[in-house]
């Protein structure tokens, strides 16, 4: 079936959604972005999205290109037009284009560039990988310092997940200076004698929405959390670990650099947390 997607104001089939070659989006990376999950065709914590989206373009003097209330509808309409009951929405804002390529940035009366589409992802929440469990092994950290800034500079992250794939895992967690920073799309966590340990929001990691959402309900269900620093031995010699992600939810980690987590299957707070989440999340979502 023929996506609409949104382009510039407009809801356009797949095929004929057009952005400029001159893109700074294209040339640059100059771009930020968001994805929002639909379960039971509704909205997964925009407004969490939306924050973050204005945060991104305000850390990186970017225009906005549409006001929360607009974004909102655009994303409720795609999502109807498409039909989703299960799946993502991602969204893209750009600097623009002013017809040529520049590093210097353009003047601020280049509009710009706006788009979203739906990816249809029947069986999201009761997904057959979480119910096994992800492995994951560890690489070096090499991006950007400014990984608080949701941009589309995702090279690494891909070439992380192809590492992950051909050591025959399902994701990396990356390590700097000696700790794990998180996964290459998601937020990394471990537990240990019931305590959920996790890095602290800074500049180093991407301030997940999902992250924010897990943590409170973890909270207010009674769990232990610390935010801190961690090395991968010690995730290595955790009960049970997970990350969290919009796409992902919470994902339990059985396997670490080929270390067998507990015996080997999700853990419960991992299991549990993932159930509280789809469970909260969906009375919440709109
Ligand atoms: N990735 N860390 C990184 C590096 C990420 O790319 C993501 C999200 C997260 C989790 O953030 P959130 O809970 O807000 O989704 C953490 C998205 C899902 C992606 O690139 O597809």
């Amino acid at each position: 079936m023929t996506r609409t997607v949104y382009v510039n104001g407009q809801y356009l089939p797949e095929t004929e959604a057009k952005v400029s070659i001159f893109d700074r989006g294209f040339l640059m990376a100059d771009a930020v972005y968001e994805v929002t999950s639909v379960l039971d065709g509704k909205l997964i914590d925009f407004e969490g999205h939306a924050v973050r989206l204005k945060r991104s373009l305000d850390e990186l003097d970017m225009a906005a290109p549409c006001s929360k209330e607009e974004l909102l509808e655009i994303h409720r309409k795609l999502v109807e037009l498409n039909g989703i009951e299960e799946g993502l929405i991602y969204l893209q804002v750009t600097r623009g284009s002013d017809g040529d390529r520049n590093f210097v940035f353009p003047s601020d009366d280049i509009r710009p560039t706006i788009v979203l589409f739906t990816q249809n992802k029947p069986g999201l929440a009761d997904s057959p990988a979480a119910r096994k469990g992800a492995k994951v092994i560890s690489i070096e950290d090499i991006r950007w310092g400014r990984r608080d800034i949701k941009t589309v500079q995702l090279l690494y992250p891909s070439m992380g997940k192809m590492m992950a794939k051909n050591a025959g895992a399902d994701d990396a967690w990356m390590i700097e200076d000696g700790y794990v920073t998180e996964g290459t799309s998601n937020n990394a966590y471990f537990v240990k004698s019931g305590k959920i340990v996790t890095r602290p929001l800074s500049t180093d990691i991407l301030h997940g929405i999902t992250r924010k959402a897990v943590l409170r309900m973890a909270a207010e269900a009674q769990m232990e959390v610390e935010e801190r620093l961690f090395t991968i031995d010690e995730a290595k010699e955790a009960d049970e670990a997970f990350t969290t992600s919009a796409s992902a939810f919470v994902m339990p980690v059985v396997e670490i650099d080929g270390v067998q987590l507990g015996d080997g299957t999700p853990g419960p707070i991992a299991k549990r947390l993932r159930e509280i989440y789809l469970d909260e999340s969906l009375k919440a979502a709109i």
